[in-house]
C-alpha cells in the first residue's frame, strides 16, 4: 500500500508529546512491514539538520501555494526515518516555519498547518504519487479530507484516495475566527463546514475533519468509546456518535527497540525479569543525578514524567502529596514542563522537602529513560488519556504505575489483586484526592512486601504492547478502506 503520513511531530525531528512517537512509529512499523509510506512534516527551525542527511526534493522545489490572497514560497527536502526505510518530507517555508518552536500562539497557527496539510497532498502531486492513505493526525492536519474532496476534487491522481483522522487528543481541537476560511483557500467551499459554528462565527479543523474523514480512529478502545459521552466527548460527542461505524480504537504500541531495560542506552545498568538487580543500581545512580541521600535506597521511589497541563492530573498531587510525604518514608523525582502554577507547586515540594523530593523542570529524553529504569511507582492520574505511552514503558520496565481507570490507562494496566496475585498496577476510578491517595497508599505498603511486590513488577514485564502487533491493526483498517466503495 501507498501511505502518506501528515503531522505536525515526527519523533526525532519534533516530539512535544506522544504524538512525535506515535507518528514516527507508524511510519516505521509500516515500512518494516513492506509499505510504502513517507511522512510529511514541516521544517521547523528547531529541527538540528546538521546531523541528518537531508537533500533537497528536485522535483518539488521552489512551490508557490497560493492561499486566498497571500502566496507562500515552499521548499521540499526528505531524510530518512531512523531505522527505517521511509523518507520524511520537510516543508520549508522559513515564514511559517522558522518560529524557534514547534507550536506558537501567533495568530497565524491556523495557517502553519493548512499550508503543511495542502503542501503534504501538493508533493504527492508533484511526485505522481498516489496514495491509497492519507493519514492525517490531530487538529493540526484534520482538513486534509476536506482539501482532497475540494480544491483536489479532480485530480485523477487522488481518485481512489482514502483518507483516515487519528484523535490523539481531542482537548485541542484547533478552532478559529470563521473568517480564517479565506485564507484557507477554502471560502467557495464553506458550506463543507460546520453550519452552526459558522453561524457562531468560527471553524473547528477537528470537527470537519472528523465529519469528512472516510474513517476515524483513535488511540485506544476505551477512549473511543468515551469521547462518544458527554464527559469526555469535548463537544464533539454527538458528532463522533453519528460516525460511531467508523471509529475505531487501536490501541498505541511501544518501540521496545527504545523502551527495554534489556537493551536501552541511555541507562547505566540493565536488567531482566530474570535478573532485576541492575533496577536497584539504576536507582542509585538517578538519586544520585537528583542529589538525594542513598539512605532513600531501601525506600519506595515515585515518579513523574509528563507535560504539566491539567489533563495529567496534576491537581490531585497538589491536594494529596504533601500528606502522603509526612505519612509515608519515599522519595520523588518529577521530570516535566509546563503550566507555571504546576511548575510552582513542585519547586515549593522540593523546598519543603529537600532531602526526598527532586523536580526537574524541563524536557529530557535521556533522564526519562534513567528515572523509568531507576524508579519503583510511577504516576499517571491523568484526568482523562487518549492513551499514555508512559505506563506502558514503566510496565516494561518494572516500575510499577499508578493510574486512573480511563482511555488507554484503563487498556493497559490492570489493578493489582492481593488474593490472587494478579495485576500490574494500582487503579483507581474516581478523579478525587481520596481516590488518588488510596491507590498511592495501596502502592507504598505493597512495596514493603517484596515478593508481592517482585510479582507485581514481572506481571508488568511479561506484557506486550509491541508496535509489531499494534500495527496489523493499521493494516486491517486501510485494507478494508480500500476495499469498500466510497459513498460520498
Ligand atoms: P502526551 O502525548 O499526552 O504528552 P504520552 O504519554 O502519550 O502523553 O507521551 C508523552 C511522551 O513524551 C512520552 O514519550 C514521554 O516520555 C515524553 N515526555 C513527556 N514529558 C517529558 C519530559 N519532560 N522529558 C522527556 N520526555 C518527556
Ligand atoms: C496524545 C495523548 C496521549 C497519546 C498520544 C499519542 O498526546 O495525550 O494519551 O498517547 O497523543 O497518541
Amino acid at each position: 500500500m501507498r501511505i502518506c503520513l501528515v503531522s505536525a511531530e515526527i519523533a526525532p525531528f519534533a516530539k512535544m508529546g506522544g504524538l512525535g512517537d506515535v507518528s514516527a512509529a507508524l511510519g516505521k512499523y509500516l515500512a518494516k512491514n513492506g509499505h510504502d509510506v513517507r511522512l510529511v512534516m514541516p521544517f521547523y527551525d528547531t529541527i538540528d539538520a546538521r546531523e541528518l542527511n537531508i537533500r533537497p526534493v528536485v522535483r518539488a522545489r521552489h512551490i508557490l501555494l497560493k492561499m486566498g490572497d497571500k502566496t507562500y514560497e515552499l521548499d521540499f527536502f526528505k531524510t530518512q526515518l531512523p531505522g527505517a526505510n521511509a523518507d520524511v518530507y520537510l516543508v520549508g517555508c522559513p515564514l511559517l516555519y522558522e518560529r524557534g518552536a514547534v507550536y506558537t500562539t501567533d495568530g497565524d497557527e491556523y495557517l502553519r498547518f493548512a499550508v503543511l496539510t495542502r503542501a503534504a497532498i501538493e508533493l504527492c502531486k508533484r511526485l505522481n504519487w498516489a496514495p491509497d492513505i492519507f493519514h492525517a493526525n490531530d487538529w493540526h492536519t484534520a482538513l486534509l479530507p476536506i482539501y482532497i474532496k475540494t480544491i483536489y476534487g479532480y485530480d485523477k491522481i487522488f481518485q481512489k484516495s482514502k483518507t483516515v483522522l487519528t484523535l490523539h487528543n481531542i482537548g485541542y481541537q484547533g478552532i478559529f475566527p470563521a473568517e480564517t476560511v479565506n485564507d484557507l483557500s477554502l471560502s467557495a467551499f464553506y458550506f463543507w463546514f460546520d453550519s452552526q459554528d459558522l453561524y457562531h462565527g468560527r471553524i473547528n479543523f477537528l470537527k470537519n475533519g472528523i465529519r469528512h474523514a472516510h474513517k476515524i480512529t483513535t488511540v485506544s478502545p476505551t477512549y473511543a468509546r468515551e469521547i462518544q459521552t458527554e464527559t469526555y466527548g469535548a463537544g464533539l460527542e454527538k458528532l463522533l456518535r453519528q460516525r460511531a461505524n467508523d471509529l475505531l480504537g487501536i490501541l498505541n504500541g511501544v518501540d521496545y527497540q527504545e523502551w527495554n531495560p534489556e537493551t536501552d542506552v541511555f541507562i547505566p545498568f540493565h536488567y531482566s525479569i530474570k535478573n532485576l538487580s541492575g533496577k536497584k543500581k539504576n536507582k542509585e545512580a538517578l538519586l544520585k543525578k537528583a542529589g538525594l541521600a542513598t539512605r532513600w535506597l531501601q525506600q519506595p521511589m515515585v515518579s513523574m514524567i509528563s507535560r504539566l497541563v491539567e489533563q495529567k492530573g496534576i491537581d490531585l498531587l497538589m491536594g494529596a502529596m504533601e500528606g502522603l510525604l509526612r505519612r509515608f518514608e519515599f522519595s520523588l523525582v518529577v521530570l516535566g514542563s509546563g503550566a507555571i502554577r504546576y511548575e510552582q507547586f513542585f519547586f515549593s515540594l522540593q523546598e519543603r522537602f529537600p532531602e526526598r523530593v527532586k523536580f526537574f523542570r524541563g524536557y529530557d529524553y535521556a533522564l526519562s529513560h534513567l528515572i523509568e529504569a531507576g524508579a519503583d511507582i510511577f504516576l499517571m492520574p491523568s484526568l482523562y488519556e487518549p492513551c499514555g505511552l508512559n505506563q506502558i514503558y514503566s510496565l516494561k520496565y518494572g516500575t510499577v504505575p499508578v493510574v486512573r481507570k480511563t482511555g488507554g490507562l484503563a487498556d493497559t494496566v490492570t489493578l493489582y489483586d492481593w488474593q490472587k496475585q494478579t495485576g500490574d498496577g494500582f487503579v483507581f476510578e474516581h478523579y478525587n484526592t481520596e481516590s488518588f491517595t488510596w491507590a498511592v497508599e495501596y502502592a507504598l505498603t505493597t512495596f514493603e512486601h517484596k515478593t508481592a511486590w517482585r510479582k507485581i513488577m514481572i506481571n508488568g514485564m511479561k506484557k506486550d504492547f509491541s508496535w509489531e502487533k499494534q500495527i496489523k491493526e493499521y493494516e486491517k483498517l486501510y485494507e478494508n478502506l480500500m476495499q469498500a466503495n466510497d459513498e460520498d
